[in-house]
C-alpha cells in the first residue's frame, strides 16, 4: 500500500511538472503569427515636391492652414525617409520584424491633371524600398490609401463624388501592376470611419468642417465601392499570377457599456456597429447593420428628411461589395465606456448625433500623450473577441496598435508597458479564446507627423531627432524590448 501510494504521488508530481512545462511552452506566439511595425507615407516620407510629386491634401492643408496643426509644421520633410529610407530598412532589420507596414503617395505615383500618368521616379522610390525590404526578408505590407488624397481629386468633391470610384481603381490598378509582383498584402484604406465620419476629410480636406449627416454616409458609400472595386480588380487581373491577398482596415475602439443596464448594453453594441460594422458588414455580412438602417432613418425623420439620409445600396451593389476581403486590418488604440444618449436637438445632423450614445474614460485608466488614448488592454481582446463572433472569425491582422508621449524619451517605459499588456491581450485572444490573429503591427516604427498633432505626438519605438537635417534616428528601450519578444516570441 505504501509503495503504490508512493508510485501515485510519483505520478502526479510527474504529470504537474509535464503539465506546467507545456503550459509554458504553449504561452507563446504560434510560429505562423507575424510581428510589425507600421507608418504612412505623408507621415514620414517627406520630399513633398520632389522627382514629380504632386500636391495631396495634407500639403495644401499644412500650407494654407497651418493654424490646423497644433506647432503648425508639415509633412514637408517629416523623417524624410524619401532620402533615409535605407536607414529604415535597417531598423527595421534590427528590429527583426517580419511585416513593414507603409503606404503609397498616390499623387508620387500618378501625376498628371487627374492622376493618369506614372510618375516613374516616384515609382523608383518604392521599387528600391520594396527591394530592400524583400532582399532583407522582410514582407512588405502595402496600404494603398492613408488619407492623402490628390489635391485635384478633393476639388471635385472627394468621396461624395463617385467618380471616385474610378480615379481610385486606376490608381489601385496601377499599383497591382507596378509592385504586385513583390507586395503580397495589400490594404485597400486605412480606417474609413476617420475619412469619413471622425476626421471629416471627406473631401479629404482633414479639417472639421462638415459635420453634416449626408455627405458623410455618401462618403462610406463610395469608399465600400471603391474597396471592392479595388478587390475585384486584384481577383479578376492580378490574383491568378501574383497570388497575394487583399483586405481592409478598419480601426476599432471598444465599446463597453457604462452600466448593466439594457439601454447602456444596447447602446455600447449601436456604437460597435455604426463606428465597425458599418464598414465590416457590408463587406463580410451583407449590407450596413440594422441596427444603423433602423436608427439613420429614424433620426431622418423626426428631421423632416424625406427619406434616410444612409445612402442605400442596390441589391447588385450589396452583393459587389460581399466577400470582398481576404483578411481583416484591424488597428486598435483605446476603449470607452458607453451609455445611451439623448436624442440631439433637430436642428443638426451628423453621424455622431445618428449614434444616440454617450462616451466616457475611466480615470483610473492610464493616460497617453494623445488624448483619449487611454491604455485599456483588456479592450482589445473584447474587441478582437466581438469581430470573431460577429464575422465568423475572419483571419485579422492588427495593423496598428502603439503609445503615444509627449516627451520623446529614450528609455520609455511607459511603452514597454503598453506593448507587454496589449501583446498580452492578444494572446490571450489567440490562446484562450482562440481567435483568428495572424500579426501584431506596432504604431510606429519612429515618432513623426502625427497629423493636426504635428510633431507633438510621438508614437515612435525610434526616437528621430526632428531638428537634425538627416533626421538621425535612435533606438528606444521599447524598441529593444519588441526586439527581445520577436525573438523568443514570449513576453515574459
Ligand atoms: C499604468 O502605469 C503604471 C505606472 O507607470 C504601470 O506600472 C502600469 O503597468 C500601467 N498599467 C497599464 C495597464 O498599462
Ligand atoms: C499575461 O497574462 C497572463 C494571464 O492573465 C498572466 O498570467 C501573465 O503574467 C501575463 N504576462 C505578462 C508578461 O504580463
Amino acid at each position: 500500500m505504501v509503495f503504490k501510494g508512493f508510485i501515485i504521488l510519483l505520478l502526479s508530481i510527474l504529470i504537474s511538472i509535464f503539465d506546467s512545462l507545456t503550459q509554458t511552452a504553449q504561452w507563446e506566439f504560434p510560429e505562423d503569427f507575424k510581428f510589425g511595425v507600421a507608418t504612412s507615407a505623408y507621415q514620414i516620407e517627406g520630399g513633398w515636391d520632389e522627382d514629380g510629386k504632386t500636391t495631396s491634401v495634407w500639403d495644401r492643408i499644412t500650407h494654407q492652414t497651418p493654424a490646423f496643426i497644433a506647432d503648425q509644421s508639415s509633412g514637408d520633410v517629416a523623417c524624410d525617409s524619401y532620402h533615409q529610407w535605407e536607414r529604415d530598412v535597417e531598423m527595421l532589420k534590427e528590429l527583426g520584424v517580419q511585416y513593414y507596414r507603409f503606404s503609397l503617395a498616390w499623387t508620387r505615383i500618378l501625376s498628371g491633371a487627374y492622376t493618369s500618368t506614372v510618375n516613374q521616379a516616384g515609382v523608383k522610390y518604392y521599387n528600391n524600398l520594396i527591394d530592400k525590404l524583400i532582399e532583407n526578408g522582410i514582407e512588405p505590407v502595402v496600404t494603398l490609401y492613408h488619407w492623402d488624397m490628390p489635391q485635384k481629386i478633393s476639388t471635385l468633391g472627394g468621396l461624395t463624388n463617385d467618380a471616385w470610384v474610378k480615379f481610385f481603381s486606376h490608381y489601385a490598378r496601377t499599383a497591382f501592376e507596378l509592385f504586385g509582383d513583390r507586395v503580397k498584402i495589400w490594404i485597400t484604406f486605412n480606417e474609413p470611419n476617420i475619412i469619413c465620419h471622425y476626421f471629416n476629410s471627406v473631401l479629404g480636406s482633414g479639417q472639421p468642417a462638415y459635420p453634416n449627416g449626408v455627405i458623410e454616409y455618401l462618403c462610406s458609400y463610395n469608399l465600400l465601392k471603391a474597396h471592392a472595386e479595388a478587390y475585384h480588380i486584384y481577383n479578376r487581373e492580378f490574383r491568378h499570377k501574383q497570388g497575394g491577398k487583399i483586405g481592409i482596415t478598419l480601426n476599432f475602439e471598444w465599446a463597453e457599456p457604462a452600466t448593466d443596464k439594457p439601454e447602456d448594453v444596447e447602446a455600447a453594441e449601436r456604437r460597435r456597429q455604426f463606428d465597425f460594422g458599418i464598414f465590416a458588414n457590408p463587406i463580410i455580412n451583407f449590407d450596413y447593420p440594422k441596427v444603423v438602417i433602423d436608427r439613420v432613418a429614424k433620426r431622418s425623420e423626426l428631421e423632416d428628411f424625406p427619406e434616410s439620409r444612409l445612402q442605400k445600396f442596390t441589391f447588385a451593389e450589396k452583393l459587389n461589395v460581399k466577400g470582398t476581403y481576404d483578411f481583416l486590418g484591424l488597428n486598435h488604440y483605446t476603449t470607452w465606456l458607453v451609455s445611451n444618449g439623448d436624442e440631439a436637438s433637430l436642428e443638426q445632423s451628423s453621424f455622431y448625433i445618428d449614434t444616440k450614445v454617450s462616451r466616457v474614460q475611466d480615470d483610473s485608466w492610464n493616460t497617453t500623450g494623445a488624448e483619449d488614448n487611454r491604455v485599456v488592454p483588456w479592450g482589445l481582446r473584447k474587441a478582437l473577441n466581438w469581430i470573431k463572433s460577429t464575422y465568423g472569425n475572419p483571419d485579422v491582422l492588427i495593423t496598428e496598435c502603439g503609445y503615444s508621449d509627449r516627451i520623446g524619451n529614450l528609455d520609455d517605459n511607459q511603452r514597454i508597458n503598453f506593448y507587454r499588456d496589449y501583446l498580452n491581450a492578444t494572446l490571450q485572444a489567440i490562446l484562450e479564446d482562440g481567435v483568428n490573429v495572424k500579426a501584431f503591427m506596432a504604431w510606429s516604427l519612429m515618432d513623426n507627423f502625427e497629423w493636426n498633432q504635428g510633431y507633438l505626438v510621438k508614437f515612435g519605438l525610434y526616437h528621430v531627432d526632428f531638428n537634425d537635417p538627416k533626421r538621425v534616428r535612435t533606438m528606444k528601450d521599447s524598441a529593444k524590448y519588441y526586439q527581445k519578444i520577436i525573438v523568443t516570441r514570449r513576453l515574459d
